[in-house]
């Protein structure tokens, strides 16, 4: 794919998409196998750069990954990792760099972690200081210790009681990871609860962890163990599902189907703000799964909060989903956007901007008001910057308004390299 995408106004869309596995367990499924002593098999693995990255880092870290047919087998070494000899190289991938971090402070050498120019300026000390406080030391650049980094691991840890101070599971999974190499029960205090895809894996290979609702939040206990050998199957991404589900509310003649996402509720909060847009999405729910059908709808400006979508990685669409509704919509406490693969903060109203929407922000707050529909959408231009989320969601702005053209838009691939060609297989 060349790096500068055209994307097509498109008149009509039918079709099922079978987005990829999800990111999220990919990454965790890959890493639990690592620590594992025997052969674990993963199948539904993301496709995506992001988690190609943490299947060659464990190869190096001295785990056997070997791709059988549609499974990949990875054999945890009986005497545990080890440190490798080159630097580890995250890419672009955040959840990476920072599930890595906490899985390397658990094992006693010194690792060097290093990534892409994006992910070289995220901030990294919201993991350096909860591990510091296990006995790891995390050195990188500045006061938010950037990468490059250097984890100098230990074969014990110190367990802690630690409250995260942002909602990131990337931050409670990074002491999780830990925490299984510490002396005593590890405890991690979230205000706001993020997506528990950690908890639930460790329980299912083994590990004991509690989990109790505290208001809004959750508190996690962790006791040390190593995970044994599982086989897994890893379901779709409803990230990437949310692209299409805004795709077929916004445009005027749309019915787009999405098969088996999966359903864990902190990762679908953006199928309930988009209900509340008006959209005509329907939810069918199968077992621990449940596919969508999105429809052409009316959609009317409403309020989100960052709580309603933690982690805001659906933030972006639902920007160009508020661009296309009537009316203004605001987006609340939305700071932590600022600090993804890209500003997404900035990004998303200068997305918006380019459609032609008044846009405006207040402290992390911004807001957006609305074309009434997507077809009074500007054709525009636009730069990635290595953010595949902003590709995702310009293209669904493109398609189902006048066209636009991505420039770095091959960064897709760091979690959806099939995007475009499902994008116009619906055409
Ligand atoms: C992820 C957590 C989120 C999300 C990212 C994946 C994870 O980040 O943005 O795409 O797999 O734990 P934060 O935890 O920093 O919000």
């Amino acid at each position: 794919m060349s790096d500068e995408q055209p994307v097509k106004a498109s008149t009509k869309l039918r079709g099922l998409v079978q987005v990829p596995g999800d990111k999220s367990s990919s990454h965790r499924a890959l890493l639990i196998s690592a620590l594992a002593s025997g052969e674990s098999v993963i199948d539904g693995l993301s496709p995506g750069a992001d988690v190609r990255a943490t299947a060659v880092i464990i190869g190096r870290l001295g785990a056997e990954v070997d791709q059988q047919g549609s499974s990949l087998h990875v054999l945890g070494p009986d005497e545990g990792l080890r440190p490798s000899t080159f630097a580890l190289d995250c890419g672009n991938s955040g959840t990476t760099m920072r599930l890595l971090a906490g899985l390397v402070s658990g094992v006693e050498g010194v690792h060097d972690l290093v990534g892409d120019a994006s992910l070289s300026a995220r901030p990294m000390d919201r993991v350096a200081v909860p591990l510091g406080l296990m006995g790891a030391v995390v050195e990188g650049g500045g006061e938010r210790v950037t990468a490059p980094l250097r984890v100098h691991g230990r074969a014990a840890l110190r367990a802690i009681d630690y409250h995260v101070p942002t909602a990131s599971a990337q931050v409670k999974s990074s002491i999780l990871f830990a925490g299984l190499r510490a002396n005593a029960r590890t405890t991690v205090r979230e205000d706001v609860r993020t997506r528990r895809t950690t908890e639930d894996m460790f329980r299912f290979a083994g590990i004991e962890i509690d989990s109790v609702d505290n208001g809004e939040g959750r508190v996690v206990t962790l006791r040390p163990g190593r995970p044994r050998a599982s086989s897994w199957f890893v379901a779709g991404d409803p990230s990437q599902a949310a692209f299409f589900s805004v795709l077929g509310a916004i445009h005027d003649d749309a019915q787009i189907e999405i098969a088996n996402i999966d359903a864990t509720p902190e990762r679908t909060g953006f199928v309930g703000v988009l209900v509340r847009m008006g959209a005509d999405l329907l939810v069918e729910p199968r077992g621990s799964q449940l596919s969508l059908r999105a429809r052409s709808s009316a959609l009317v400006g409403i309020e989100v909060h960052s709580s309603d979508v933690p982690s805001v990685d659906e933030v972006p669409v639902l920007a160009v989903a508020a661009a296309a509704a009537t009316g203004v919509s605001a987006f609340r406490d939305m700071g932590e956007l600022r600090l993804k693969e890209s500003d997404r903060f900035e990004g998303a109203l200068d997305l918006v901007r380019r459609l032609g929407c008044r846009a405006w922000a207040e402290g992390d707050d911004f807001f957006i008001e609305g074309l009434a529909s997507a077809r009074r959408f500007s054709p525009f231009e636009i730069d990635a910057h290595l953010d595949h989320r902003m590709v995702m969601a310009a293209a669904v702005a493109g398609s189902a308004g006048q066209g636009c053209v991505i420039g770095g838009a091959a960064t897709v691939s760091s979690s959806y390299p099939g995007f475009f060609s499902d994008l116009a297989a619906l055409s």
